[in-house]
């Protein structure tokens, strides 16, 4: 294998950065300008690396590098990861479980290595929710899974999904019928192998470069609002205010304590909001949103019920009222034993430590493994783990050992389940 496969991706991943809704840093919101502009040049690439590339209804980019002809009904391994991307968020994160593959199939198809599977590459149109607040809507259409309702969700400028995605004019794009006829067919599937920086500190704390996921944290995510009562700052007693944001700020202390509560357990308020508010005026309304993980469903559950109604005591003995949103659960994904045994026999062919680790970040293969086995590869995060940030980042080697080890994986890669 030609040594600059890492550098390769890592100037991939520097091209697709400079394709963002923002001027000093990476934002790529789900069917943007930048968004739109990526998505063409993931076609090109997986185009350039001998894949036939077609976007479905939702957006995702969706390549096939086809199997050796000489094989009959050939199954399809799937990999991919999302190319949307936070706010002012990372070049990785997502885009490195696509631009891999498809550098790893440039390789191949250049040295005429055919694969006895369909090999799939996805590059999923939207899996951080920034733009409708939802979760894993692209994998979700994949999956079978969609939700129409969201069609009618709207962005923060008021845009429907259903007209941003019209606009967008994909086949079928904003049709319910197209979006179901997009899931893929379980039965086809030999299983779906994600690759994805860690976006976390343990495998850098460890001296390790790569890791094999066991399993994905479930996670729940909510939009609150509070509402009290907006009146003069200069006038109002402190014991007459109905202060919308104070109430929140306890909302977000007792979202903080209840999860501190459980090792595995996480909860984030990263969004907090005084509508319309002004300095001198006491806040009426204040919205925030919730996100909640645990490794085990049954953990987060239990917080949540005990966050939902303290919420509602908070609101009840500050005068407000409180409105819960939820977006929907996604519960705990486990990866599958066999596709975990056959990355941690390349890891091990190469004389490195498969080291299993828990993830609690979200991915597409969450979805996914709704409909069939799936398996992740961790690669190091520089920077002290740190992801989700501009810092974000992964090293040339480390990109190109995770290639290597992906390329290796492919080649023994056996569908039957037996190792
Ligand atoms: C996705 O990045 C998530 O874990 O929120
Ligand atoms: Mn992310
Ligand atoms: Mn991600």
């Amino acid at each position: 294998m030609t040594p600059t496969l890492g550098q390769t991706i890592l100037d991939h991943a520097s091209a697709l950065a400079r394709f963002s809704d923002m001027e000093d840093g990476l934002t790529c919101a789900f069917l943007t300008p930048a968004h739109r502009a990526t998505q063409a040049q993931l076609v090109k690439w997986m185009e350039d690396a001998g894949m036939q590339v077609r976007i479905d209804a939702i957006g995702n980019v969706i390549g096939r590098y086809a199997a050796d002809p000489a094989v009959t009904e050939p199954k399809v391994l799937m990999t991919g990861s999302h190319f949307d991307t936070v706010r002012n968020g990372g070049r990785y994160d997502g885009r490195l479980g696509i631009l891999l593959p498809i550098v790893v199939v440039h390789a191949l198809n250049v040295a005429g290595i055919r694969l006895p599977y369909h090999f799939d590459i996805v590059g999923f149109a939207e899996e951080e929710g920034l733009r409708f607040k939802t979760s894993f809507l692209a994998s979700s259409v994949l999956a079978g899974r969609f939700d129409e309702a969201l069609l009618d969700r709207e962005d923060a400028d008021g845009i429907t999904m259903r007209d941003a995605l019209g606009a967008a004019a994909f086949p079928g794009a904003a049709d319910p019928a197209a979006l179901r006829a997009a899931a893929v067919d379980p039965a086809t599937l030999a299983g779906f192998v994600e690759v994805h920086i860690e976006q976390g500190p343990v495998l850098l704390n460890r001296g390790l470069p790569l890791g094999i996921v066991t399993q994905i944290a479930g996670s729940s995510r909510f939009q609150v609002r509070v509402e009290g009562l907006a009146s003069h700052a200069g006038t109002t007693p402190m014991d007459m205010r109905r202060d919308a944001a104070t109430g929140a700020a306890e909302m977000t202390l007792l979202v903080e304590s209840r999860c501190a509560q459980v090792p595995t357990l996480v909860g984030t308020v990263g969004q907090l909001q005084v509508p319309n508010g002004s300095s001198n005026v006491i806040p009426g309304a204040c919205v925030f949103s919730m996100d909640i993980r645990a490794g085990e469903d049954g953990i987060r559950e239990a917080a949540i019920a005990d966050i939902l109604a303290g919420i509602q005591s908070i609101a009840a003995r500050r005068g407000l009222t409180a409105t819960v949103d939820r977006v929907t659960p996604v519960n705990n994904a486990p990866c599958a034993r066999w596709l975990m045994d056959q990355l941690g026999a390349v890891l091990k062919k190469r004389g490195l430590e498969a080291f299993e680790l828990p993830s609690g970040a979200g991915h597409d293969a969450m979805m996914m493994q709704r409909i069939t086995d799936v398996a992740m590869l961790f690669v190091r995060c520089g920077n002290g783990g740190i992801s989700h940030n501009p810092l974000e980042t992964i090293t040339a080697e480390d990109a190109q050992l995770a290639a290597e080890t992906f390329v290796d994986f492919l080649r023994h890669f056996r569908a039957d389940r037996t190792n």
